[in-house]
């Protein structure tokens, strides 16, 4: 069964690089217009050429750190201004700060917190006045639209995994808000879905003795990457015996970001290769 995003305005937060790169091009493939939002000004820029060489225009972004507490207001304000609606919304941005729960700091923790769960909950509240007023008039005029909403968790988040208390603990909330906002916004037409990623080809999971593994993040500089020895033990205990790819990974969301999954609300999809921690 085919399908269009065509007329559809869609949100990617964490694009300019990795998962949620991969998840504009399919969103921006299918038809949809896309607001790509990161921190890093040059990846945003970068998707956005290579997405308008590859024939796709309809690609804006907007550069900020959704940790700000005033910027997911700035950000879909600035979608509604730009794009003209919010049809879906992907909540993908996000960071590992991993250490065992000892050497583990307040600041570390509640980071892991703002990015993985309040800055989704502040996308999606500064969101819920337009939702709730446009599906009120679609649905007065008799019709039904479905607009789409994509919570990135983890398969830390779903069975725990050491060294990741703060990670884990975002990512299990966020399941939390995906199940009440699906209860919630039902009754305005909106799908409310989570995708929760085993190891996907990304600097998140690149071998820790790569140079660049490391991002800046509020003066901190933050090693990214696994363990090359962990890394080839996993792909070992993995069904699929390998790392997912970052389109692979765009794939199970663009599954509830398409009508295919207009019945479906409040789930967690696994997309993992068949792996668990
Ligand atoms: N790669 C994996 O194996 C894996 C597994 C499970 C879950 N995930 C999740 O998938 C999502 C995407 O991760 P990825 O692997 O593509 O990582 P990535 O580092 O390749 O991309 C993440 C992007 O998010 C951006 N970002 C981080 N903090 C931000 C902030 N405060 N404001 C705006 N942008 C911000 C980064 O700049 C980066 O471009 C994350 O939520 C991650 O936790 C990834």
């Amino acid at each position: 069964m085919s399908f269009t995003l065509a007329g559809k305005s869609a949100l990617v937060t964490g694009s300019g690089r990795g998962i949620g790169r991969a998840i504009a091009t399919r969103l921006a493939h299918s038809g949809a217009c896309v607001m790509i939002n990161d921190l890093d000004e040059k990846a945003l820029e970068d998707t956005e050429s290579a997405l308008r060489a590859d024939g796709y225009p309809n690609v804006r972004h907007i550069t900020g750190d959704l940790t700000d507490p005033a910027f997911p207001d700035k950000l879909v304000q600035g979608m509604l201004e730009t794009l003209g609606s919010i049809d879906i919304i992907v909540n993908n941005a996000g960071y590992s700060w991993d250490n065992v729960i000892q050497k583990t700091t307040d600041e570390q923790f509640q980071a892991m917190l703002d990015i993985h769960l309040l800055a989704p909950f502040r996308i999606l509240r500064a969101a819920s006045g337009y939702i709730r007023e446009t599906a009120k008039t679609e649905i007065a005029a008799g019709k039904r639209a479905m607009r789409k909403v994509v919570n990135i968790t983890s398969i830390a988040g779903t069975d725990g995994n050491p060294g990741q208390a703060g990670y884990s603990s975002g990512k299990a909330g966020v399941i939390g808000l995906t199940r009440t906002m699906a209860k919630e916004w039902g009754r305005y037409n909106v799908n409310v879905n989570a995708v929760g990623f085993g190891l996907i080809e990304t600097r998140l999971t690149q071998a820790l003795t790569s140079k660049d593994a490391s991002m800046e993040m509020h003066g901190h500089q933050i090693r990214l990457g696994v363990q090359p020895t962990m890394l080839e033990s996993i792909k070992h205990s993995c069904p699929l015996g390998r790392l997912g790819t970052p389109d692979e990974a765009a794939g199970a969301v663009l599954f509830f970001c398409s009508p295919l999954s207009d019945y479906v609300t409040g789930e967690v999809l696994i997309c993992g290769g068949g792996f668990h921690f």
